[in-house]
């Protein structure tokens, strides 16, 4: 998968990309990752990315000239019908669609070329989102002050579930909400500590029973979980 991501604050991302599962994903050749200044794509000699808002009212708002210059750039695209097999692009906004593990899970496997694109201030001219997003984005029912850290969520979702991305191909498939349960608890060694012990099943080493156990924990975990007795129906 490539992805790019586009921000007026590259730095933003300095190493973030580069630990664990994400960092193991790109020296494998899995994702390629690429984070573009939107000012690069800017043609003033100021290289101005943002603007008042008509109508008045306070903040700045991202124009869209640098927006579509460099998504047509990056994707060949020119406009909404233009549409390219795999290319997915995307704004992260907090009026988009809740991000949950579905939509990471469809997007790996939907999307060949991901661009994510970043506002700040008030947001981003809506012309970019009528003419060239294919999916606006929130990543919660709050306001951050810029795309940055919710760009970040949505990669990582996204990148550990590619193929091969993760050491073990079934660790993902355990994992809460992708089965519609909470994981089950997991403990290491060692076995007692503080007085507080491992439960015994985990330590008799029969699988069969060890399964059952597991199963029986994430489905108590599911039913206590945050929204009560019906968590997880809506997954
Ligand atoms: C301060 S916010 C703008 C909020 C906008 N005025 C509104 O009320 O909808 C600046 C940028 O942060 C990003 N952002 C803020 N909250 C977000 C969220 N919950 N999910 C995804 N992106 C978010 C968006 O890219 C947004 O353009």
């Amino acid at each position: 998968m490539k992805i790019d991501v586009l921000t007026i604050f590259p730095e933003y991302f300095g190493s973030i990309f580069e630990f664990g599962i994400i960092r193991r994903a790109k020296l494998a050749g899995i994702v390629e990752i690429r984070v573009h200044d939107i000012r690069e794509y800017a043609a003033d000699k100021h290289r101005m990315v943002d603007d008042r808002p008509f109508g008045g009212g306070d903040g700045m708002v991202l124009k869209p000239e640098p927006l579509f210059a460099a998504i047509e750039a990056l994707t060949g695209r020119k406009g909404r019908e233009d549409r390219r097999e795999g290319v997915k692009v995307v704004l992260l906004t907090p009026q988009g669609e809740p991000f949950k593990q579905a939509s990471a899970v469809r997007l790996a496997a939907e999307a060949s070329h991901l661009v994510l694109i970043c506002g700040r201030y008030e947001g981003v001219d809506e012309r970019v989102a009528e003419q060239l997003v294919d999916e606006e984005i929130s990543i919660g029912d709050y306001v951050l002050s810029g795309g940055e850290p919710a760009a970040s969520v949505v990669v990582d979702a996204i990148v550990r579930l590619l193929p091969g991305a993760l050491g073990s191909e079934t660790s993902a498939e355990n994992d809460s909400f992708s089965d519609g349960l909470l994981d089950c608890p997991q403990y290491t060694r060692p076995a007692e500590f503080r007085g507080m012990k491992v439960p015994d099943v985990l330590l008799n080493g029969h699988h069969a029973e060890i399964e059952k156990w597991r199963r029986q924990k994430a489905l108590e975990k599911t039913k206590k979980g945050p929204n009560g007795p019906n968590y997880g129906r809506e997954w």
